[in-house]
């Protein structure tokens, strides 16, 4: 790996979001928050990386995924004025294509290419198609890291978002604030299965989904990390209170408590 990648990549990630600038203070907010996320997934991804003892090249790897991996949010954001993928289209493919188009991971030969590439595009899948993986454990465990650093970071966001008073519904995807929890997404819960966005109907729905995150977590040192900056409590806390509410919390206490 060329001695100075990482630092190159840096400095051409910094320009490139420099790029989009809006004289909306709501669109600039948006971009910032953006920025700022992928900064603090690369050091998430780090400090995880560090924690399995991952070699140092390979922790390099792995903070080249987070530093990038939403680094087509910002083109999403420009042709959208949304995040939401269920409303513009997969950020994560568009991501790729960026880093492709621009040639930039040029220094790197091609198995390393393909696994930043694989681990960018499933960052955000419901699942990572694991049996693709199965002859490629390194590219695995990038899959898995980035995964976990992006929640711990987006737990963060919402967690400081839903204890202030700022009222940023880019952030809820504009659902609904009442009507509590929705039977389905509940039901679904219970059974500890995945909920997807557009099963979503209000707020209470996207916190009990954050609350279950918890399940899809891959790594012990994420899980500590979760307990120990008190995540969960802060989400359901938020919540408006109701026997579900407290039914899905206290399940996901039980799952944090036996790990
Ligand atoms: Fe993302």
């Amino acid at each position: 790996m060329p001695h100075n990648l990482f630092k190159e990549l840096k400095n051409w990630f910094d320009e490139y979001v420099s790029g989009f600038q809006y004289p909306d203070r709501e669109d600039q907010k948006q971009i910032d928050l953006k920025y700022h996320h992928s900064y603090r997934v690369l050091n998430e991804i780090r400090d995880l990386s560090k924690s399995l003892n991952l070699p140092r090249r390979q922790v390099t790897m792995a903070k080249i995924i987070g530093l990038f991996h939403d680094i087509g949010r910002f083109e999403q954001y420009d042709r959208y004025q949304t995040f939401s993928d269920a409303r513009s289209l997969d950020h994560a493919e568009l991501g790729v294509e960026i880093m492709v188009d621009n040639n930039l991971l040029s220094g790197l030969d091609e198995v390393d290419k393909d696994r930043i590439y694989r681990a960018i595009k499933y960052h955000n899948k419901i699942e990572i198609p694991e049996a693709s993986f199965r002859e490629d454990k390194t590219g695995l465990t990038y899959a898995r890291l980035i995964r976990d650093a992006d929640k711990l970071d987006i737990w963060n966001i919402f967690a400081r978002h839903y204890s202030s008073n700022d009222d940023n519904n880019k952030l809820t995807h504009s659902l609904s604030p009442d009507g509590g929890i929705t039977p389905e997404v509940y039901e679904r819960m219970k059974k500890g299965e995945v909920i997807k966005y557009r099963t979503l109907k209000t707020r209470d729905d996207m916190k009990l989904m954050q609350m279950g995150w918890v399940y899809d977590l891959n790594f012990r040192a994420s899980l500590a990390r979760v307990k120990k900056r008190g995540y969960i409590d802060q989400i359901y806390r938020s919540m408006s209170s109701s026997p579900e509410a407290d039914d899905i919390y206290q399940q996901i206490i039980d799952y944090l408590n036996h790990i």
